[in-house]
């Protein structure tokens, strides 16, 4: 029995070393946390309970079969996340640069699977170089194996991909299947062909940082859903993050008492909206006044900044928050905006998370760049992802709401809850000018006139009451009650039930 103990203890010792110290070392050399240790911070203390630690490659080709290292490169397993169980893999970069063998697939599967089967979302700690050269296809195969398990875990459980170290080639399309990614600044990097391929190819030249660094894919490619300074302040984030979400599809997200009182007014939203109404405002001011504690988790915060996606609380209770920002291209709907915005929404419905959208939209953003480049497609995104979502939905017009992107923007016509404006909003088919300029074209070399006709049309549609009148708007409310009157529009629909027609799944315009 004693030599099977002190057999155990040193299988035990020699899998926690992984690679050994020395690439250990090197590791922490790159500002780089070991695979051990993101899951402990990642982690509350002592909630870690690993499997397959003693999983080794079966590989004997190219004198493999002398070098196995238990745990094959994957640290797996699950713990809790303030006290709410998580399933995680971690890719071990000093165990063949954390490569994907077909062993090392199977242990991700094997935690992919449970977390579906019980419930629990699955977070992947990605530092590999990608497929195990000395496997050939039965690495391809492994990582088919996970593609699909992503593909029958999405919609089901939260899927989570921090990027932190290497990811290249077909590998890439596991994390991209998730429902965020997330980066590390200077250590990680992910893209399909790297720079020498890139340079044989297209004769471009392109360091590995430019081409797919964190703030590469967060703030260009939009493919990253965030990017963060270094590990550790990678791994607390996505604690945070974790607070917002519910374990699975049939959950609701957790409830947070909030120390923030719902009828709490703000007086200085009253003036937010500037006299001049093409003065931009801070419509990150507005949500963070809001919602509770001004607490607020931003998805793609470097992304398409002309739109604001978040998770945040209203009573304790989770929402997704949507809004134009007039500070970047005045608000516009435009392509990136569009898909950044319809995956956030369709996340929210996904996992029974309210909406609250705040609208100033001008329309949609005009150029040959958008059209050859799909704003149709890219806007209907945005219009299927609104309309089909089945959550609680309310919405505020706080200013602009015209034209097509008005009807987008969450509206009453897509099956908006609870709809209200400020008294500032204005809710037609185009500015007053633009109007004007097109229904009294005969008048264009009178000024004079012109200015008469664009004061008429003003004062019949720059305000809230025309949609009002119509039932499209629920109430004009004042902007110091937005939040009392948004908490209580939210209590009421926490009972809500809606459902679309059977289908196997829908055609959304990809
Ligand atoms: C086996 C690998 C490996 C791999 C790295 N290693 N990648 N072993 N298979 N794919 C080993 C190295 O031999 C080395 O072993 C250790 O990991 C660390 O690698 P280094 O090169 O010393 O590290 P670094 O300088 O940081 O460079 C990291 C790297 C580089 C940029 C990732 O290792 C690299 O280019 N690797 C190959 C990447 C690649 O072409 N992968 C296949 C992509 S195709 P020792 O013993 O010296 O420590 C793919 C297809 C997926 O992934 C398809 C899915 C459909």
């Amino acid at each position: 029995m004693n030599q099977i103990i002190t057999q155990l203890e040193e299988k035990r010792a020699a899998a926690r070393l992984g690679g050994g110290q020395k690439r250990i070392d090197t590791q922490h050399a790159k500002g780089k946390l070991s695979a051990r240790e993101r899951i402990e911070v990642l982690f509350d203390e002592g909630s870690f309970e690993e499997w397959d630690m003693f999983v080794e490659h079966r590989c004997e080709d190219f004198g493999m079969g002398e070098q196995r290292v238990p745990g094959d490169g994957v640290v797996t397993g699950y713990g809790t996340i303030n006290g709410r169980p998580m399933f995680v893999f971690s890719q071990d970069f000093t165990v063949f640069g954390g490569s994907l063998s077909e062993s090392h697939a199977k242990k991700i599967l094997k935690v992919m699977e449970k977390a579906v089967q019980v419930g629990a979302p699955i977070i992947g700690l990605n530092d590999s170089g990608g497929a195990r050269i000395q496997e050939g296809v039965a690495s391809l195969a492994g990582y088919a194996d996970v593609f699909l398990q992503n593909v029958l875990a999405s919609g089901v459980i939260p899927q989570i991909s921090l990027v932190m170290g290497p990811c290249a080639g077909g590998a890439v399309y596991s994390p991209a299947m998730t429902d965020f990614i997330f980066m590390v600044k200077d250590t990680s990097y992910m893209f399909v062909t790297g720079p020498d391929v890139v340079k044989t190819v297209t004769h471009e030249t392109v360091t590995q940082e430019q081409l797919g660094g964190a703030i590469t894919h967060a703030a260009k490619s939009g493919v990253a859903d965030g990017a963060f300074e270094n590990d550790v302040e990678a791994l607390l984030q996505l604690r945070r993050l974790m607070d917002f979400l519910p374990l699975n599809n049939k959950e609701k997200p957790p409830v947070i008492t909030p120390v923030d009182p719902a009828d709490r007014d703000d007086m200085s939203l009253d003036t937010l909206i500037p006299d001049n109404p093409n003065k931009p405002y801070d419509m990150k001011e507005l949500i963070l006044k809001v919602v509770d504690d001004a607490d607020f988790f931003e998805i793609g915060e470097h992304f398409a900044k002309n739109m604001i996606c978040g998770f945040a609380r209203m009573e304790g209770q989770t929402v997704g928050v949507v809004a134009n920002q007039p500070m970047v291209l005045a608000g516009c709907l435009d392509i990136d905006s569009s898909r950044k915005a319809a995956r956030f929404v369709r996340f929210c419905d996904c996992f029974n998370i309210p909406i609250v959208t705040f609208v100033d939209v001008p329309g949609f953003l005009p150029g040959t760049d958008q059209e050859y480049n799909a704003i149709i497609k890219h806007g209907a995104k945005l219009l299927f992802a609104f309309a089909e979502a089945t959550v609680p939905k309310v919405t505020v017009i706080t200013r602009k709401a015209y034209g097509g992107a008005y009807d987008v923007m969450s509206s009453k016509h897509i099956r908006g809850d609870v709809n209200f404006a400020w008294p500032t909003a204005e809710i037609a088919v185009m500015g007053a000018k633009g109007a004007v300029e097109i229904i009294f074209r005969q008048d264009i070399g009178d000024p004079k006139k012109i200015a008469e006709r664009t004061k008429e049309y003003e004062a019949r549609f720059a305000n809230p009451f025309r949609a009002a009148n119509l039932g499209f708007i629920d109430d004009v409310i004042m902007p110091h009650g937005t939040r009392r009157r948004l908490c209580r529009s939210l209590a009421m629909l926490k009972s809500k039930e809606a459902k679309n027609p059977w289908k196997k799944h829908d055609n959304i315009p990809l």
